[in-house]
């Protein structure tokens, strides 16, 4: 593999674990506060980007190339309330998505087809997380400060099946 393309891979790597931290730093958040059933859904999802920055990690060393792990982001660690949660985590989706993109306009600029094949599988990914987010974002927007239907948001969100290899998690 070209070295830009191995290289970019690399920096994916980092934003997939930053962003594995960061939904650590909300589920803290959410526990704190005793939601824990969004603390829940947020323990799975940084348990899902770890597992995205690995299914990187293992294609890199099985295209023969070079591993190199960067340092870590402090992330955010308070939030206004529940809802601004999930707006960060939307937002950081959204920024995934546009790292996605450059990294396979990256890949197939640079010829390089196995990283095509393989970027395939977290644009469709990203597509499907940020759909989740949008629609859990929405449900904040209608149930404002209402006690009860924060509640039972916690509630549903806490319902979330553990992560399935390969899958997304996501309801
Ligand atoms: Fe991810
Ligand atoms: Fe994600």
């Amino acid at each position: 593999m070209h070295a830009r393309v191995v290289e970019a891979i690399n920096h994916q790597i980092n934003s997939e674990l930053s962003a594995s931290y960061s939904y650590l730093a909300m589920s803290a958040w959410c526990e704190r506060q005793k939601f824990t059933g969004a603390a829940r859904w947020l323990r799975l999802q940084s348990q899902e980007e770890y597992m995205h920055a690995m299914k990187l990690f293992d294609f890199i060393l099985a295209r023969d190339a070079e591993v190199t792990l960067q340092p870590l982001d402090e992330p955010r660690q308070s939030f206004k309330s529940l809802a601004d949660v999930f707006e960060r985590a939307l937002e950081q989706e959204q920024a995934v998505s546009g790292q996605i993109d450059a990294l396979y306009e990256t890949a197939f600029k640079e010829k390089a087809f196995a990283a095509v094949a393989e970027l395939q599988w977290f644009l469709t990914e990203q597509v499907e997380e940020e759909k989740t987010g949008r629609e859990i974002v929405a449900k904040f927007k209608l149930i404002g400060n209402d006690p009860a239907s924060l509640l039972d948001m916690d509630r549903e969100l806490g319902s979330r099946s553990a992560v399935e290899t390969g899958g997304t998690g996501a309801q």
